[in-house]
């Protein structure tokens, strides 16, 4: 009788991801829970418990009610269901306004997950922030271009970067992430140009959504990507499955066999 031995592959670390850069592609997904945590277990380099679950998870219009708590507690499952890529959480919206609410929401994160870093929406503006969470030992990753938590504030989604003053703004807000400690950058929305200087500009790795070939790497949520959230599609998302069809034909199936009597059959029953 041979005994199969599963390969328990090592967990990947923020160091790891920084040496990516120039070397290969860091590949990122959303997951909200064990599920599809364990699912992309063995294939992806990361995975990013965004606040968009706000909207695709709980329903909401926008990421901006998403709290700490539901954060948390959807860490805390992807966490279970995943021990190779590396888990970041998404700070929401009002858990990190100043320096000392970012340090005592992210030092949560850190104390009732097993989550290694936090991503902070905001540029040059945040920089603070991500200073005082890298020097209170806490991994941040940044996160520039079109920012859903400014949703509001911007007056809806813009696509940035079609001018050069914003890009050479988007490249400040970069530098300054870098320089505040981030072990890498969310590039979200922006012309594949600016996604090219941008990821040119600083030495940690750039992972684009929405931000043209020349990232370091690429995200995408998972809803989008397997085609279950359908209220709308944005241009940058690629459907790599049908989801939504195929689980109504499954559930028709099912509504269709207990209508007629066809289950349970036999080999369903004890
Ligand atoms: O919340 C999220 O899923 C995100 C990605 C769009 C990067 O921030």
């Amino acid at each position: 009788m041979s005994i199969q031995t599963k390969k328990v592959l090592k967990q990947i670390s923020v160091n790891n991801i920084l040496r990516m850069k120039g070397k290969e592609k860091i590949v990122m997904v959303t997951a909200y829970d064990a599920l599809f945590a364990k699912l992309f277990n063995n294939s992806v380099d990361m995975i990013l418990v965004g606040d968009s679950l706000n909207m695709s998870f709980l329903g909401e219009r926008d990421t901006l009610s998403a709290t700490l708590e539901q954060m948390i507690y959807h860490a805390k499952a992807v966490c279970n269901g995943a021990t190779h890529p590396l888990i970041v959480l998404d700070m929401p919206f009002g858990s990190y306004t100043n320096e000392i609410d970012a340090v005592k929401s992210a030092t949560r994160v850190y104390q009732e997950t097993n989550a290694q870093a936090v991503k902070i929406e905001g540029g040059r503006d945040r920089a603070d922030i991500i200073e005082a969470l890298t020097k209170n030992s806490i991994a941040v990753l940044g996160h520039i271009g079109l920012m859903p938590q400014f949703l509001r504030s911007d007056g809806g989604y813009k696509i940035r970067g079609k001018e050069q003053t914003d890009i050479d703004s988007l490249i400040l807000d970069a530098k300054a992430i870098e320089r505040a400690g981030a072990f890498a950058l969310v590039v979200e929305g922006v012309k594949e140009e600016a996604g090219k200087l941008i990821s040119e500009a600083v030495s940690i790795p750039t992972i684009g959504i929405g931000a043209g070939r020349y990232t370091d790497g690429q995200v995408l949520v998972w809803s989008d990507m397997f085609g279950f959230f359908e209220d709308f599609k944005p241009k940058f998302v690629k459907r790599y499955l049908d989801g939504a069809e195929l689980i109504r034909g499954a559930l028709d199936n099912f509504v269709s066999d207990v209508k007629s009597k066809k289950f349970p059959s036999d080999e369903f029953i004890y």
